[in-house]
């Protein structure tokens, strides 16, 4: 075979291979076990020529790695400047949580009595009646002690039906001062409506010290309210009856939806009614074993489906425990 003109011939094979395939082709074909090279060379007698067809070898050899190297240089060109990535295109949006609205409410009642040095907790959802009710004074004819108003579990269980229970279980922990609040689930038997729900949410303050009048609980619940709905809103308080306060009172907050010139979410008297207050009765004292000459205290409770309510403009109770996103993700 003409070594010269084999050489000449691959070498123009190698130029003209566009792609990495062709050129794979072109390397089999003229450098391959069963190309006439190889061929040639295992037939090879005389060292002329065996040197010949070597120094074809090499150069063929050595224009393929260079064609290589031009093809895949060319080939990263082509694709950093045609596989643009566009790093402006919208990603792909991720599903993100969100706390719910009660959640939220419960966090700025925690924030708010951190910041006036109340320790925060949170006590058992199934009570006794002794808890529950004998030992905030409830009278024994008291309403919410029938089986109509209270989930019983037996004689002696119910579910509480609101957090003053908290009162006694840390009055009888701990020794005053004592500033608390608790927060939690409370339930009671009143049937589904826009309003109303057998589950719901309080947060029950007391605070036991000394020299403490109803001045500081007024203060204290300004503070709150105002923590939650922003200081322009007005702040009332009108005198109500609990078994476990004397005197009792109940603080309303002035309407924001219509700014207090009354409307149907505050039933047209510009307030909405927020929960019950007072200050804590000698006989709560007595029965955690307290001298009511020596403390004094004051206490209150009031339900966060209200507040998250009345932040929210949520017209209907029922959006808070449905679990509906399409609502949720509006607050
Ligand atoms: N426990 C009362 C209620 O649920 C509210 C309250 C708490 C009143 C503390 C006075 C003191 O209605």
């Amino acid at each position: 075979m003409d070594a010269e003109a084999y050489r000449q011939e691959a070498l123009d094979a190698v130029e003209r291979a566009e792609t990495p395939p062709a050129l794979d082709e072109a390397r089999v074909r003229y450098l391959g076990r069963k190309s006439e090279l190889k061929q040639a060379l295992r037939e090879v007698r005389d060292r002329e020529t065996g040197m010949a067809l070597n120094a074809a070898r090499e150069a063929i050899e050595t224009a393929l790695e260079a064609r290589q190297a031009t093809l895949e240089r060319a080939e990263l060109d082509r694709a950093l400047t045609e596989d643009v990535v566009d790093v402006t295109l919208p990603g792909e949006e991720l599903p993100l949580g969100a706390l719910h609205p009660i959640t939220q409410v419960r966090r700025i009642v925690e924030d708010a009595f951190l910041g006036l040095g109340y320790e925060v907790r949170d006590d058992r959802e199934v009570e006794t009646v002794e808890y529950n009710f004998d030992k905030l004074a409830f009278a024994p004819t008291h309403p919410s002690r029938s089986h109509r108003d209270t989930f019983f579990f037996d004689d002696t269980h119910v579910l509480r039906t609101e957090t003053s229970p908290s009162q006694i279980h840390i009055l009888e922990e701990k020794a005053p001062p004592v500033y608390m609040v608790s927060l939690g689930r409370v339930y009671r038997r009143d049937a589904i409506t826009a309003t109303r729900y057998p589950i719901f949410h309080q947060f029950e303050g007391l605070a036991v010290d000394r020299n403490l009048t109803l001045a500081d609980l007024k203060g204290t619940l300004l503070h709150v309210m105002r923590e939650l709905y922003g200081p322009e809103r007005g702040v009332r308080f009108r005198t109500h009856f609990f078994p476990f306060t004397e005197p009792s009172i109940e603080p309303d907050v002035s309407c924001g939806i219509c700014g207090g010139k009354g409307c149907r979410t505050c039933k047209f008297s510009g307030w909405i009614e927020m929960g019950g207050a007072g200050v804590v009765d000698p006989r709560v004292f007595e029965n955690v074993g307290l001298d009511p000459e020596e403390w004094t205290g004051f206490a209150f409770g009031c339900g966060l489906e209200r507040a998250a309510q009345l932040r929210h403009d949520i017209p209907d109770i029922r959006v808070l425990w449905e679990g509906d996103l399409r609502a949720l993700r509006q607050f």
